[in-house]
């Protein structure tokens, strides 16, 4: 498996599609964010994510999507993609990560506490749960 950062073309499209739904939640365009693509040996597209500076707050990065696949889930491709964004947002010199989830959402909230995150004291997005990462911290 391969991840690379990468602009959002017609194949994250079709991939995001294939849930039936494109996360369409944040009205902002695509190409304001940064996005990153995971590749299978077989050069097939299987994960997109995608970070963005935070509105309210130019110091801290929100992390707005991420969807793998559902052939390639279940090897931990979600922990690498929102590493990678870490790492970036860290090298760009910004001071936090957060991002939301649904309370329902287990997976998502297992990969960013595994990945450093923790609830959020700084955000409140009403029925969901927000985590943050403070990037003083290692990942
Ligand atoms: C959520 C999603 C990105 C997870 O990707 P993934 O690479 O398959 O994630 P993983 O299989 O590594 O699972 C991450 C963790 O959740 C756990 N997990 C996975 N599915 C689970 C479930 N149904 N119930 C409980 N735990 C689950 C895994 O065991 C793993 O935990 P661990 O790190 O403690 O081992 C993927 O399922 C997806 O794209 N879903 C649709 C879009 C979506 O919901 N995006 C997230 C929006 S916040």
């Amino acid at each position: 498996m391969r991840i690379r950062r990468a602009e959002f073309d017609a194949d994250c499209a079709d991939l995001l599609r294939q849930d039936g739904d494109l996360h369409s939640s944040d009205p902002i365009p695509w190409e304001h964010h940064a996005t990153w693509v995971a590749r299978n040996a077989e050069g097939e597209l299987v994960g997109i994510a995608a970070c963005r500076e935070d509105r309210s707050d130019p110091t801290g990065i929100f992390l707005s999507t991420c969807f793998v696949a559902p052939a390639a889930r279940g090897h931990g491709l979600q922990k690498r993609l929102i590493r990678a964004r870490i790492r970036w947002a860290r090298k760009q010199g910004y001071l936090w990560v957060w991002s939301y989830t649904a309370a329902f959402s287990v997976a998502s909230m297992r990969s960013l506490i595994a990945c450093g995150l923790r609830p959020s004291r700084r955000r409140a997005v009403p029925g969901y749960v927000c985590w943050e990462l403070p990037l003083c911290s290692k990942t």
